[in-house]
């Protein structure tokens, strides 16, 4: 997707990110919606016949031509709150094409999940069950749930993004989960659809992914050949992408283990993939504004882009690779890469080893399609920065950037 060229500097399908820099300012984020339709169709072919279904997680990135792009692909959609509902519904996703996720969904939330009929809701709780039970027999109807199992199985990722450890807040253990099945079985407002699995984001090996998938796909096998009639089970999203040299499994052979994990069995397989569809599609580009050597200590990189743009090298440390739009000759030194932002935590990379850098140099920041607009803040009244979508060898606009005016509009 990205490629370098000597004079223009990165593209990105053939588009110099310096023109989308000139005409949109920085920081700017840059999308490759050809990034972005191949990592889904991979995803998508190695189900081969088996019955399945992509729900993308528009917790990764919800702009609404991401969205949209990934409905014309034919995903159905993993929303984590009512705002991602509705932004799925208004980029066309049907009600049935839809679940609904989040650890502490509120009554008038399952309320509305419920009127709307959406595919599952992913359930966390005995309470959130009963919750929903009065909710749907009050007016009745019946919800369909997929229970979120927690396998207490370590995804060896980042502590603050596992969630299938029996610690983590996430699910019910799946040890009662049977006794929870069986008893939705009676009650009058739900209806159990499936089983539902996610025990982490940036997952690296396959074996965690496997196990998960296995005790899930037992647990719903047994509840098949226990009467109850299952539609689904779902093994969530997870999988990581190459942030450094450090090489991820690929996406095929993701799906391949969960197909393995599956066994035989009718259930349709779902997956909630994000990072893994739009992780690597997308890069913020920014404008070296400051850079200072501390005599006998560090040189510092201050970019324009700052933890509020992009917040997961303060939220987890995480890692990114930044360049230089255009490379200068000239050895490459260590430097820290730090943000404008008033908090020692705003810097994107420490005694990185990068080319010369003058004030006014473009940089991108790689792979950050995914959690990074997203997770951006308007802190320092900083406004929420533009997006750019390249397509086949034109790009446009996808939002632009927030006026000073429209971050107060909500403001006496
Ligand atoms: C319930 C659920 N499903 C899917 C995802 C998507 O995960 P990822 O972006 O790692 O594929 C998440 C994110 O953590 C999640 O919480």
């Amino acid at each position: 997707m990205v490629s370098a060229h000597q004079e223009q500097g990165l593209r990105v399908d053939g588009v110099a990110v310096a023109d989308v820099a000139r005409a949109l300012g920085t920081p700017c984020y840059v999308y490759s919606a050809a990034s972005i339709r191949d990592a889904y169709r991979e995803l998508d072919t190695a189900f081969g016949a088996r019955r399945h279904a992509i729900h993308y997680a528009l917790k990764a990135n919800s702009t609404l031509a991401i969205v949209r792009l990934l409905k014309g692909l034919g995903a159905h959609a993993d929303a984590n709150s009512m705002g991602e509902v509705d932004v799925a519904l208004r980029c066309g996703f049907a009600p049935h094409e839809i679940v609904f996720t989040g650890v502490g969904k509120s009554v008038a939330e399952l309320e509305r999940a419920l009127m709307l009929g959406v595919h599952a809701i992913n359930v966390e709780s005995p309470g959130e069950l009963d919750r929903l039970d009065q909710l749907a027999a009050a007016r009745g109807v019946k919800a369909r749930v997929a229970l979120r199992v927690n396998p207490d199985i370590d995804a060896e990722s980042h502590p603050h993004i596992s969630t299938g450890l029996r610690d983590n807040k996430f699910g019910v253990p799946i040890a009662l989960a049977s006794g929870l099945f069986l008893d939705m079985t009676r009650r009058p407002g739900l209806t159990p659809v499936g089983v539902h699995v996610h025990i982490g984001s940036q997952i690296t090996t396959l074996a965690p992914l496997a196990k998960a998938a296995e005790a899930a796909s037992v647990l719903a096998r047994d509840l098949c050949a226990a009467g109850v009639p299952l539609e689904q089970v779902d093994f969530g999203g997870g999988l990581g992408i190459a942030y450094d040299d450090t090489p991820v499994p690929e996406r095929t052979a993701w799906v391949r283990t969960l197909v393995e994990a599956a066994g035989a069995t009718d259930l349709t397989l779902a997956i909630e993939p994000g990072r893994s569809i739009v992780g690597a599609a997308g890069l913020l580009l920014s404008t070296v504004v400051d850079v200072k050597h501390v005599p006998g200590g560090r040189r510092f990189v201050v970019l324009d882009a700052g933890m509020t743009e992009l917040m997961r090298p303060a939220l987890y440390g995480a890692f990114h690779r930044i360049e230089p739009v255009v490379v200068r000759p000239g050895a490459p030194e260590p430097a820290d890469v730090v943000g404008p932002i008033c908090e020692s935590t705003d810097r994107f990379a420490r005694d990185r080893a990068l080319p010369p850098l003058a004030v006014g140099d473009l940089v991108v920041v790689r792979d950050v399609g995914a959690y990074g607009a997203v997770l951006g803040s308007t802190y320092l009244r900083r406004p929420l920065p533009p997006e750019a979508l390249v397509d086949d060898g034109t790009w446009t606009t996808i939002r632009r950037r927030q006026t000073l005016d429209e971050l107060l509009q909500l403001e006496v």
